[in-house]
């Protein structure tokens, strides 16, 4: 079976995902690479459903087990629909968020929140686990005040609303992440200009593809 390349894009509010994915997914798509972007909550016509009642709060009074399990029910639909059949045809997937996201925002507080969360993330993605999950790194007043600038005079998200204290939190728990899986996590610097945070993305990609298709090369085709 061919398999692609699957990256997601973690970090907080603010912290340039979308930014650094369009401008990485032009690159590859210049390069020839088959690229697919897509995001999460959402990501296929089921999903995206999902993330209006999610980020709209309408989900926030049945508690954060209920949250829990629609981010997860999104987010297996998505698998299932889009990332795991392009996987297989052998495309670049670029994710902005996934299930580092749910172990973040849904897992934190306490140790119940964080076992549920696992559970749930093991049967959503369903053994389609990123290849490479890039944190973007960034001071959470400082994310914070770009993400307002960014959305104008729109309301802030359910998430996004939520106090600078939780936000350092959150910033915590993403690099504990990267410490305890170095092999898949690169932490970047967020806060580094648009340029300089490109090149360090564009080297790691091209590093990870360099290392596929030198494997494919040993192995005679496509794995
Ligand atoms: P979005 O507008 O896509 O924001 P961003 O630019 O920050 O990525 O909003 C997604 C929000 O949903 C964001 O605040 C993080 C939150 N989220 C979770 O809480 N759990 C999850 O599993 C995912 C995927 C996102």
């Amino acid at each position: 079976m061919a398999r692609g390349l699957f990256i997601t894009f973690e970090g907080g509010e603010g912290a340039g995902k979308s930014t650094q994915i369009r401008r990485l997914s032009e690159k590859l798509r210049r390069k020839g690479y088959d690229t697919l972007v897509t995001r999460e909550p959402g990501g296929s016509p089921g999903a995206e459903a999902l993330r209006h009642v999610i980020l709209s709060g309408a989900a926030e009074p049945f508690g954060p087990r209920m949250e829990a399990i629609l981010f997860a029910a999104a987010r297996s639909d998505h698998v299932e629909q889009v990332i795991r059949p392009a996987l297989e045809r052998g495309a670049i997937v670029l994710c902005d968020r996934f299930l580092d996201s749910s172990r973040v925002y849904q897992g934190a507080g306490s140790d119940e929140n964080a076992a549920l969360v696992e559970t749930l993330v093991h049967v959503a993605v369903n053994g389609v686990m990123p290849d490479m999950t890039l944190i973007f790194d960034i001071d959470a007043e400082a994310g914070l005040s770009r993400a307002a600038a960014r959305r104008g005079t729109d309301q802030a998200d359910r998430f996004e609303k939520e106090t600078l204290e939780i936000h350092q939190r959150r910033r915590e728990a993403y690099l504990a992440i990267a410490e305890k899986e170095p092999d898949r996590c690169i932490v970047i610097d967020a806060w580094a200009s648009e340029d300089e945070v490109d090149d360090v993305v564009t080297a790691a990609v091209f590093a990870a593809l360099e290392v596929r298709a030198n494997s494919e090369r040993k192995t005679g085709g496509a794995g």
